[in-house]
C-alpha cells in the first residue's frame, strides 16, 4: 500500500475493471463500472460517493483550438500561474463543453457596434435568457454565430475550471473489497446537429478502456445517509432510476452484516424487459430471505404513468406500520421532481393512516421522522 492519502485535491488514478450497460434497448444508456481501488489503501462505506474529475473530449479540444485559430502547443497560463500548453488545459482543467457567461460577455465586448452586440447585450441583461441561451450552446456554437477573435490565453481566461461530478456508490467494500461500483446514467443529446454529452457522463461512456484507461477519483464521505448502525432496525429504500445505486450497496452490506432487520426496496424505470437495473441480483436477494419486499414501478409500459411514490400510496397502511416500528426511510435519484413527489406523499400517509391533520402529518415527517429521529434520509441530485 501507498501510504499515500487520497482525497478531493490528490486524486488516486484508478483503473476501470469493468464497464456494461444495464439499460440495453431501452433508448437511454445507463452503465455499471467497477473501479479498482488495488494499491490506494481507500475506504469507503455504503453511502459514500466516489467524486470524479472528467476531462473533455478530444475532438472538442481540437475543434475548439481550432475554431479560435491558435494551436495544440500554445502555451498558456492557469489560474495557478503554471504554464501549460493549450491542448492540455482544455483537456483537462476547463470547461468548454458548454459555455459560461464570462465567456458570452467577453465575446459581447469584442463585438462591433451594431445590432447584433447590441441583441446580445440585451440577453446578457437577464438572467434567464442567458441560461436559455447558454443552455444549447457551447464555445463553437457562439463563435459560429458571433465570429470574433481571442488569444488563446484570452481564451483561457474566460473559462471555467473543470469540476468534479458525484456517484452514489452502488457496492460494499465487504462484498466487494479494494472495488467501488457506480451506476452512471448518460446525459445525450443534440443541438445544432451536433452529439453533445454531458462532460463525465459522456467521457466515461466514450473514453473507457477496460483495464487501461486511468481515472481520477475520490471517495467524499457522507455523515448522514447511512444504514442503521444496529441491523436488526427495518429499512425502506426508494431508488429509481439510477437513485438504485446506494440500495445495491446497503443490500450487500446488511447481507454481510447478517442483520434480522427486514429490507423494502422501491425501483422505477421507464421498462420492466430494459430497465429493470440488478434485477437477477434483487431475485436473488429475495429468494434467500435477504429483500422481503420489492416493489416495482415502470413508468412506460401501460398508457399512464406509474411512479415510486404512485407505490407508495398503494401500500400506505403497510408504510405506516413500518415506520411506526422504527423502519428508516430512505430516498435517492432526482431532486427536482421525484424526491418532492416522494415527500408529498409520505405526508399523505401521515395523514390518511396515521389520521393525523395536515399540519400535524407535515410535522410528523419533516420534524420527527426528518430532523429529531433522523429515520427519514435522502440523497438527491
Ligand atoms: C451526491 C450525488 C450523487 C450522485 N449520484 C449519481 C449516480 O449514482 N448516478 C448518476 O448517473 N448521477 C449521479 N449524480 C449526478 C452526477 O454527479 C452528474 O451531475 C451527472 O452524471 C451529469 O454529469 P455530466 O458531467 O455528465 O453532465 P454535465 O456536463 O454536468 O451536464 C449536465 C447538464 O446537462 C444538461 N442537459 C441535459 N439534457 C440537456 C439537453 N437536452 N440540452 C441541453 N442541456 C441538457 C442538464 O441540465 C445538466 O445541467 C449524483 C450527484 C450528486 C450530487
Ligand atoms: N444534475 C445533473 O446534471 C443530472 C444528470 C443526470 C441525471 N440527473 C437527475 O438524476 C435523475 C436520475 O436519472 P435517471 O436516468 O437515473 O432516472 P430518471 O430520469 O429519474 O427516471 C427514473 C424513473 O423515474 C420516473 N420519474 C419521472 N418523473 C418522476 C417523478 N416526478 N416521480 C417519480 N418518478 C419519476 C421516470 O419516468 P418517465 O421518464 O417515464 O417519466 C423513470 O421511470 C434524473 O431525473 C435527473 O433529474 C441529474
Amino acid at each position: 500500500m501507498s501510504g499515500i492519502i487520497y482525497d478531493r485535491k490528490n486524486p488516486f488514478m484508478a483503473t476501470v475493471t469493468e464497464a456494461y450497460c444495464i439499460s440495453e434497448g431501452s433508448g437511454k444508456e445507463t452503465n455499471h463500472y467497477v473501479v479498482s481501488l488495488k494499491e490506494s489503501g481507500i475506504r469507503y462505506k455504503p453511502g459514500d460517493s466516489l467524486g470524479f474529475y472528467p476531462s473533455n473530449n478530444y475532438e472538442l479540444v481540437k475543434e475548439t483550438i481550432r475554431k479560435i485559430g491558435a494551436k495544440k502547443k500554445d502555451t498558456i497560463k492557469g489560474k495557478d500561474g503554471e504554464e501549460t500548453t493549450l491542448a492540455d488545459a482544455l483537456h483537462y482543467k476547463f470547461t468548454i463543453h458548454r459555455a459560461g457567461k464570462k465567456f458570452l460577455s467577453a465575446v459581447a465586448k469584442k463585438m462591433r457596434r451594431g445590432k447584433d452586440k447590441e441583441d446580445l447585450e440585451v440577453i446578457l441583461d437577464d438572467r434567464d435568457e442567458v441560461d436559455k441561451y447558454l443552455f444549447t450552446r457551447d464555445c463553437i456554437d457562439i463563435l459560429n454565430e458571433h465570429p470574433v477573435q481571442f488569444t488563446p490565453q484570452e481564451f483561457i481566461d474566460t473559462l471555467s475550471p473543470i469540476t468534479p461530478r458525484l456517484y452514489s456508490i452502488s457496492s460494499s467494500p465487504k462484498s466487494h473489497p479494494r472495488e467501488v461500483h457506480i451506476t452512471v446514467a448518460v446525459v445525450k443529446y443534440n443541438n445544432f446537429e451536433r452529439d453533445r454529452f454531458g462532460l463525465a457522463t459522456g467521457d466515461l461512456s466514450n473514453r473507457i478502456e477496460v483495464n487501461k484507461t486511468r481515472i481520477p477519483v475520490y471517495i467524499q464521505p457522507t455523515k448522514e445517509f447511512v444504514i442503521p448502525d444496529d441491523s436488526s432496525k427495518d429499512i425502506i429504500m426508494i431508488g429509481p432510476g439510477t437513485g438504485i445505486a446506494p440500495f445495491r450497496a446497503f443490500l450487500e452490506q446488511r447481507i454481510e452484516e447478517k442483520g434480522t432487520g427486514k429490507n423494502w426496496l422501491f425501483f422505477g424505470e421507464i421498462h420492466e424487459k430494459s430497465t429493470f437495473f440488478y434485477k437477477d441480483e434483487w431475485f436473488e436477494a429475495m429468494k434467500n430471505g435477504h429483500l422481503q419486499k420489492l416493489t416495482t414501478a415502470f413508468s412506460r409500459d401501460q398508457e399512464h404513468k406509474i411512479y415510486v411514490q404512485h407505490r407508495l400510496l398503494g401500500n400506505s397502511e403497510e408504510i405506516w406500520e413500518w415506520l411506526q416500528s422504527g423502519s428508516y426511510f430512505y430516498v435517492c435519484g432526482d431532486k427536482q421532481y421525484m424526491a418532492k413527489d416522494v415527500h408529498s406523499a409520505l405526508i399523505e400517509i401521515a395523514r390518511t393512516e396515521g389520521k393525523l391533520k395536515k399540519e400535524d402529518a407535515e410535522n410528523y415527517i419533516n420534524q420527527t421522522l426528518m430532523k429529531d429521529e433522523r429515520r427519514y434520509l435522502r440523497d438527491v441530485y
